[in-house]
């Protein structure tokens, strides 16, 4: 009798872990849910005036939705990272680049958050669109 109740109860934590875990994983990052620090953004503008400024107007990324419509933050970063600044591509550091597209997002309306954006928090996830 006494083996197989406990055998039970175990199945029963196992399931509540399980549930709790789901819960946790579901929490997906949005551009609403603010996914960058205000720090960031705020480095994000030096760096623009510095490494971008001189070819591209800061409205230039004021319709970051549309543009990037249906794109992933992690896509419109490695475009950055990948091409960006166009007379010295790859010249920044990875969370040089990151500050910039806090930046981006700022200039867009999107809100800063608690932590920092890093390229492990599901980036690839997080899309913009042009209705929002
Ligand atoms: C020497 C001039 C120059 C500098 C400096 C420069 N860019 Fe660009 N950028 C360009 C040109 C030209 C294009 C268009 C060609 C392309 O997409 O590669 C472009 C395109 C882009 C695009 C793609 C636009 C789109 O919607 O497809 C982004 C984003 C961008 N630049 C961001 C930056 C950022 C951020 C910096 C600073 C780190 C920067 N650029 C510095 C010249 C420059």
């Amino acid at each position: 009798m006494l083996p197989e109740r406990s055998g039970y109860c175990k199945i029963r934590v196992f399931l509540f872990l399980l549930l709790l875990s789901g819960a946790l994983r579901g929490e997906s990052p949005s551009l609403s849910s603010g996914i960058y620090s205000e720090l960031q953004a705020q480095r994000g503008a030096d760096l623009y005036v510095v490494h971008c400024a001189h070819c591209h107007l800061p409205s230039f990324y004021t319709n970051v939705d549309v543009a990037w419509n249906g794109m992933s933050v992690l896509d419109f970063y490695y475009k950055v990272s990948g091409s960006m600044p166009a007379d010295n591509p790859r010249n920044l550091s990875q969370p040089e680049y990151l500050n910039i597209v806090a930046w981006v997002l700022a200039v867009n309306g999107y809100p800063s958050g608690n932590s920092p954006m890093l390229l492990s928090n599901k980036l690839g996830l997080v899309k913009f669109k042009s209705n929002k």
